[in-house]
């Protein structure tokens, strides 16, 4: 099968546009780039890599070569920007205390941050655990959800993606990460992912996508939870009010658990600390992970109601870097700045300027053919045609590649996304020049 045809999230390893790229860059890089190729094993997405990195800071990656680029991607550890110096302050003095601490121990940094991470949630949601990574936290909410309800199933949303391991691609829809997989558990069973196409919550015009989960919990009768991205991040989809809180009443009606997974879209992206607080929901279990770490630790989280603390005879994580010291550091500190620098504020403000700078370009540039985001996520799709909404799929890829050319990284989703999500401490004047690099890229195609 052609790649581009299982095109969801990632761009193509092996089109022509990439062979250009990497025939220009210097032979110290392609030296490296075949030794990489010569060392680990090849997969889907991630195979060949296109530069080899060897500095981070702030908004920036460089590379061997010394090129700057922004990242507009940051596999979203960069909410507060790489090497944030208050965080690598905390992880630096707690790295010469206590790095590590086995796992029947705990240490005072992982109470407090676990403290501080209780105040920022619900009420109702008080108890965790860490693990270390968000697949792993994906697990322990499956496993969770198995123990409380006795029921198998759970229902996912089509084409989603919660982490690369056997359980998590059971309920993940993307094909790259099921081939040759066979016999998956937990069954899982899909529904339509909603379609919003625009950016205001309150007009409920996908509410109706949530039928269909009252639908399969009634027919099926083995369905125990329902696992979503609250707001879908890799191309952008947020769906309204009235669609999540319709499917937080069929969940309640029904005691089906609803596990919300915000690995890559908490701490700021959407402007609010957590996405679901747009939605006025709650969920029974929710899974963090990835910015949790501040981009300088792997770290997670899975946090439930404390009517839900009934398995002590189930070992549910019990992962040797749980309750990680330096993870907790990096976390609390994370938490920390946002607050001191009032980044939720500042994305706010974000949102309004990528709003009005993405819609002046669109009436500019007739490929674009929707503009949609929150905060500092953003979707850039590109249509062939506005009418029918064929998708500009090379057209994505070489304007990808020229604002690459320029400095500027992002990654493409569904084939014709441009997916921009900046660290939350950019400045405006970046910003600006990101959208005047990806205007002058679409003005090449
Ligand atoms: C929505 C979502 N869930 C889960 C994961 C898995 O997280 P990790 O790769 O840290 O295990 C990812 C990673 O990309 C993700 O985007």
């Amino acid at each position: 099968m052609n790649e581009t045809t299982l095109l969801t999230e990632g761009d193509v390893n092996f089109s022509e546009t990439r062979k250009k790229w990497l025939s220009a860059l210097p032979q110290a890089t392609l030296k490296m780039l075949d030794e990489d190729a010569d060392l680990f094993l090849h997969q889907s997405l991630s195979t060949p890599c296109m530069d080899v990195i060897t500095s981070c800071e702030g908004i920036y990656i460089t590379d061997a070569n010394g090129k700057k680029y922004m990242d507009f991607h940051g596999n979203n550890v960069h909410q507060i920007g790489y090497r944030n110096k208050y965080v690598m302050d905390k992880v630096k003095q707690q790295m010469d205390v206590l790095p590590f601490c086995p796992r029947r121990y705990t240490n005072p940094v992982a109470i407090e941050f676990a403290q501080k991470l209780s105040t920022l949630l619900p009420a109702g949601l008080k108890r965790m655990l860490f693990a270390p990574g968000g697949t792993s936290s994906i697990g322990i909410a499956l496993k969770l959800a198995r123990a409380i309800t006795g029921k198998h199933k759970v229902v996912s949303l089509k084409d989603s993606f919660h982490g690369a391991s056997l359980d998590a691609i059971a309920v993940g829809g993307e094909e790259q990460f099921k081939r040759y997989m066979g016999l998956l558990c937990p069954e899982a069973l899909n529904i339509e992912q909603p379609v919003a196409y625009r950016n205001v919550f309150d007009d409920g015009l996908d509410e109706h996508y949530a039928d269909a989960l009252e639908e399969l919990i009634i027919s099926d009768g083995q369905v125990g939870a329902f696992i979503a991205e609250t707001i879908r991040n890799t191309d952008v989809q947020i769906p309204s009010k009235a669609y999540w809180q319709k499917i937080r009443r069929i969940c309640d009606k029904h005691n089906v658990l609803l596990i919300l997974d915000e690995i890559p879209i908490a701490f700021g992206r959407t402007g609010k600390m957590f996405a679901f607080e747009h939605y006025g929901i709650e969920p029974d279990m929710l899974c963090l992970g990835k910015g949790l770490g501040a981009g300088v630790i792997p770290f997670a989280a899975m946090i439930t109601r404390e009517e839900f603390n009934i398995t002590k005879d189930v070992s549910l994580g019990h992962y040797t870097h749980e309750k990680s010291p330096l993870g907790c550091a990096a976390a609390l500190s994370m938490i920390e700045f946002i607050e001191q620098e009032h980044i939720l504020q500042k994305v706010k403000e974000d949102e309004l300027f990528m709003k009005t700078s993405l819609a002046k370009l669109a009436e500019k540039h007739r490929l674009i053919g929707n503009v949609r985001g929150i905060g500092l996520l953003w979707g850039v799709e590109l249509v062939k045609d506005r009418g029918t909404k064929d998708k500009a799929i090379k057209e994505a890829e070489q304007v990808m590649y020229a604002c690459l050319q320029n400095g500027l990284s992002f990654k493409v989703s569904q084939g014709n996304v441009l997916q921009l999500s900046p660290a939350l401490i950019i400045e405006k004047k970046e910003l600006q020049t990101a959208i005047e690099i990806i205007g002058s890229a679409l003005d090449t195609v």
